[in-house]
């Protein structure tokens, strides 16, 4: 595109100065807040507008307010919009080397607890947040599978995989993959958990399948859980400011059991009290203990 007259995506001083408008800005915040639910007021706003950009070159909007306008004009550019700034970028066993220490150490350990308890049959609660199209907590099942064989039958395992995105929420209970997107996958687990339907895609076995139960909650603005034994929280809070950091942090340590194990993606580290409160327990890999 040498000599190309089309304005760069990240460029946005070829904008008019408006677009840079804080004002207007906090005001397109607050209206999808109220349209949609979905709150990115305490995103990182770096982010949110590097995203923005795409819909205002798609909607012709040269400015946020020209946006609002577009906005109140046609209200399915609400959905479009949440799509964008929702990034669900995800894969299978994404960060491979750090799924080594979660099946040699950590789910060991979590089994361990398990058969500890007093009463009742051995139980484990998992909790995925933002765990997009599923291939997440679909890893762990599979890795919770490999490790336990047919001892998975003596523990009631349940993991919850939460995301704000619909749209990744109905890919991720339909659990039907393409080839490319299991590129993380051993090719002997492929064949284990895996069936290949007649469009040539991968479907998740029913016994992976069943045990993960995909529910829409925003960690944000959604209800408080407690009880979990293990929690997932990867590649979100990065996108949060600091502020907002510290207040989720919180939750999720309220959300774990005393002992439970949060871990986190690997530029993501707690911040504010929950820094003092979680002791880590492998740093590269970012796996905390409450
Ligand atoms: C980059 S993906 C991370 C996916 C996965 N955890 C991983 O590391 O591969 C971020 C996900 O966070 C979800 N998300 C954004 N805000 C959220 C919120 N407030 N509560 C729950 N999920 C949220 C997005 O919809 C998206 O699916």
């Amino acid at each position: 595109m040498c000599g190309s007259s089309r304005k760069k995506s990240s460029d946005l001083q070829d904008l008019s100065p408006d677009v840079q408008s804080e004002e207007a800005f906090s005001l397109l915040m607050e209206k999808i807040y109220k349209a949609t639910g979905q709150d990115f007021r305490q995103y990182k706003d770096t982010t949110i507008k590097h995203r923005l950009e795409t819909r205002l070159r798609l909607t012709n909007s040269k400015t946020y307010q020209e946006y609002i306008n577009y906005l109140d004009k046609h209200q399915e550019e609400y959905n479009s919009i949440v799509s964008t700034l929702v990034i669900n970028v995800t894969q299978f066993f994404r960060d491979k080397n750090d799924w080594q220490i979660i099946k040699e150490k950590v789910l060991p350990q979590i089994i361990a607890k398990s058969k500890e308890k007093k009463r009742g049959a051995p139980s484990i609660n998992i909790w995925s947040i933002a765990c997009a199209s599923g291939e997440e907590p679909y890893s762990l099942a599979i890795t919770l599978r490999e490790i336990l064989g047919k001892e998975i039958k003596k523990i009631n395992i349940r993991i919850y995989g939460t995301d704000i995105d619909e749209a990744s929420l109905a890919k991720a209970r339909e659990g039907v993959y393409d080839k490319s997107k299991l590129e993380g996958v051993e090719p002997e687990l492929i064949e284990k958990y895996f069936r290949k339907n007649s469009s040539g895609k991968y479907q998740v076995n029913a016994e992976i399948k069943e045990m993960v139960k995909f529910l829409r909650h925003s960690i944000v603005n959604g209800d408080n859980f407690a009880g979990f034994d293990f929690i997932i929280c990867r590649n979100l809070l990065i996108y949060f400011t600091r502020q907002l950091q510290e207040k989720v942090y919180l939750k999720l340590y309220n959300a774990l059991i005393p002992g439970g194990l949060l871990w986190l993606g690997r530029a993501e580290t707690p911040v504010g009290k929950a820094a003092k409160l979680f002791h880590c327990l492998y740093y590269k890999e970012r796996v905390y203990q409450r």
